[in-house]
């Protein structure tokens, strides 16, 4: 069962990013399940990170899954180069494209998974339509742009509703991801929600040791039954 799914995704934002390719490694090692990269245009989000040529690079060091959640206008422009750069799981916000249906076509022709985001501010039932053809949700629980914000905990209120939405439509196998402001001291109660895949990115990068740091927050991300 779905439901069951318990995976952990770094987000990389925070990392250091002289010497990421280790840190990836390690948090490999430590039982990391899929590498999260926030991708930033400085024109959807505040903000500019990375593109394509680093996570081709990225891609020669870790064997783990590519979660891409694109933060920038018109990703249609990118998604393929992105999936040839090493992006297994695609993530997009559904206004910054013309055509989200279109978009998750494509990105799923090329076998690569494919993903909306909701902005703490984004009610569920905009996904009411393109519901029948995602694989997973992002639900942000932060405004996306920046690493180390404060969790948002109103957003939880749109997981209840999320899967109301996904009994009605016959899609419960969908995952829900869950991004930003997630740490050890928070990851339980919301795991109690039912979430499948936790981004986290200062509570792995930012103080203390990447190891250590995981350990917890897998130890604490709880399976309903
Ligand atoms: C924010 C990004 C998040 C963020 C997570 O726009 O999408 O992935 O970097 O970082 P923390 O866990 O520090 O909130
Ligand atoms: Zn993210």
């Amino acid at each position: 069962m779905d439901s069951q799914i318990k995976l952990l995704a770094p987000s990389i934002l925070s990392g250091d990013f002289s010497r990421i390719g280790e840190q990836i490694k390690e948090a490999e090692e430590a039982g990391a399940d899929i590498i999260h990269l926030d991708v930033m245009d400085g024109r959807y989000v505040p903000n500019i990170t990375f593109g394509m040529p680093v996570i081709k690079s990225l891609r020669k060091v870790s064997d783990l899954p590519f979660d891409a959640h694109l933060m920038i206008v018109e990703p249609e422009k990118y998604v393929d180069e992105f999936i040839d750069a090493g992006a297994n799981m695609i993530s997009f916000h559904m206004d910054a494209t013309i055509h989200s249906h279109r978009l998750v076509e494509r990105i799923k022709k090329r076998d690569v998974k494919a993903g909306v985001v909701l902005n703490p501010a984004t009610p569920v039932n905009t996904i009411e339509e393109i519901i029948h053809y995602i694989d997973y949700v992002l639900i942000m629980s932060v405004n996306p742009g920046f690493g180390g914000q404060k969790f948002i905990p109103e957003v939880l209120g749109k997981i209840p509703k999320l899967k109301r939405l996904m009994e009605e439509t016959g899609r419960t196998d969908l995952l829900i991801e869950i991004d930003g402001g997630i740490n050890q001291n928070n990851i339980r109660e919301v795991s109690e929600y039912g979430i499948n895949i936790f981004v986290a990115g200062s509570a792995v990068f930012g103080k203390g040791s990447i190891k250590e740091n995981i350990k917890v927050l897998k130890e604490n991300m709880i399976v309903m039954v």
